[in-house]
């Protein structure tokens, strides 16, 4: 079975239509520049738009930067506010005509991981952080979901983590993988300390570079990058699509 899977994020809006019985995408992935501000209407129109690049008639899955209850986003860290209370659900299926399932953007991840990626098969406590604009965490216990856990805004010292240990953060601060890598441990302890995992994977676009700061981790969970990368958030939002 297809599904169009798309990744909302705050820069970029990816998707591609992905076989959802082995992962694969079946055609390389279609990316618009997300609108600034990122208000709902134009969003819709660039799913839209991504829908009609690949012709598209069937399911559609989205993964969507905030925490996300039966299609209903609750929060908006790094998008417009006007997506509290937004049933970007309703609001995605009118635009494109097809029926739309939105869930989190890291929830999405993990479930393409756990699926398909180095959590496959893993029992236990998995948590997934995906590293990106913001910090998102996605967290399984014998492979089933538990949505929505937004672990990436727990404070420490008196600070929202994400301002600690997102790619943006190392950005905003130019900092060197060695200082961002030492933050992003006290965060990771801080996590284990709280949920105690198993298995830690880390996905988003630093995964791309976990040898540069894998040395400064101390946890005692194990820790893998995620394997599928970039593509998590379009094959994990795929895999939604058809979910419930
Ligand atoms: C949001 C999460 C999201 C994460 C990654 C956070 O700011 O609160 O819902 O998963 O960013 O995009």
């Amino acid at each position: 079975m297809q599904v169009l899977g798309i990744d909302i994020g705050g820069s970029g809006i990816k998707g591609a239509p992905v076989d959802i019985e082995n992962g694969d995408m079946l055609a390389e992935r279609y990316r618009i520049p997300t609108p600034q501000p990122a208000k709902p209407k134009p969003v819709a129109r660039t799913i839209t738009e991504i829908a009609r690049f690949f012709d598209w008639q069937g399911p559609i899955g989205c993964g969507f930067p905030a925490p996300v209850q039966r299609g209903i986003t609750r929060t908006a860290a790094n998008v417009h506010d006007r997506w509290i209370g937004m049933n970007a659900e309703a609001l995605f299926s009118k635009a494109t005509g097809c029926p739309v399932k939105v869930i989190n953007d890291a929830d999405a991840a993990g479930l393409a991981e756990m699926a398909f990626g180095v959590g496959r098969g893993w029992k236990g406590v998995v948590l997934l952080v995906t590293i990106g604009t913001g910090l998102g965490t996605s967290l399984f216990t014998d492979g089933v979901l538990l949505p929505n856990t937004e672990l990436g805004h727990i404070e420490i010292e008196g600070k929202d983590a994400e301002l600690l240990a997102s790619g943006a953060a190392r950005k905003r601060g130019n900092l060197s993988w060695k200082k961002w890598g030492k933050q992003l441990d006290r965060y990771l302890n801080r996590l284990e300390q709280l949920v105690w995992p198993d298995l830690i994977i880390l996905g988003g676009g630093v995964s791309k570079k976990h040898e540069k700061f894998a040395p400064y981790l101390t946890v005692q969970a194990e820790i893998v990058p995620a394997q599928t990368l970039n593509e998590a958030g379009i094959i994990g939002a795929a895999l939604a699509g058809v979910a419930g």
